[in-house]
């Protein structure tokens, strides 16, 4: 299967960023319902969202989190989650920067929780992305992800192999990455894995032992 850049990334962003939120949420209201509710709502401390796109979590922080830093390749993913900033009023808890979740610039051990949804299957080295998760995050952190991964059902399964070319080639995403291994092979101790839509939907807590 192709292999995705960064270049790749940003191409695709930038091209499909006006349409994402509308896009975004039929697929949210079909395979993950609540799961943005769900991974924000264990949030805790100072937060790093990981990918953070057109920013739709940032309204949905509530006081457990003190602080969040929201981090994103692509310029105009990055500048439609400033406007939301700026529409919603948080910007006195929330802080944007262009940056690379494989690369992040932000020191060890400063973050309680890292929050990564739906941004595993896109982000082009996982691995070194987990790995700054694991880094950032202070001992006993955690790292919440909600994603999609490759169904229960083997001939789901199948079908979702069959057509992730097309994925991968046009939205740069890997229909069928499962983000558990990479967590693990970065140090995580998973705590609780719940997956839904016939196995598609994955919702992921991991802690930084
Ligand atoms: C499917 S979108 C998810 C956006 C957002 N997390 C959400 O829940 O709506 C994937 C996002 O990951 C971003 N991305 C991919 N690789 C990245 C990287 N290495 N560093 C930062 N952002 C990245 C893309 O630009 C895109 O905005």
């Amino acid at each position: 299967m192709r292999v995705t850049t960064d270049a790749d990334v940003r191409r695709v962003f930038d091209r499909i960023a006006d349409r994402y939120d509308d896009q975004m949420r039929v697929w949210e209201r079909r395979l993950f319902p609540g799961s943005r509710e769900w991974a924000v709502g264990q949030a805790r401390g100072h937060v790093v969202e990981i990918a953070v796109g057109t920013g739709l979590n940032l309204p949905l922080y509530d006081a457990a989190t003190t602080t969040v830093v929201g981090i994103e390749l692509s310029e105009r993913m990055l500048d439609l989650a400033r406007r939301r900033v700026a529409r919603d009023g948080l910007g006195a808890r929330v802080e944007l920067r262009q940056g690379d979740a494989q690369r992040l610039d932000l020191p060890d051990g400063i973050a309680d929780t890292v929050l990564s949804t739906f941004t595993m299957c896109t982000i082009p080295d996982p691995a070194a992305a987990a790995r700054e998760a694991y880094r950032v995050l202070r001992p006993g952190g955690r790292f919440v992800l909600a994603e999609h991964g490759p169904a229960g059902n083997p001939i789901l399964r199948a079908g979702m192999r069959l057509v992730e070319p097309l994925f991968v080639r046009f939205e740069a995403d890997y229909l069928t990455r499962d983000p558990r291994p990479y967590l693990e092979r970065a140090g995580f101790e998973i705590e609780s894995v719940t997956r839904a839509a016939r196995g598609v939907s994955f919702r992921v807590l991991a802690v930084r032992p």
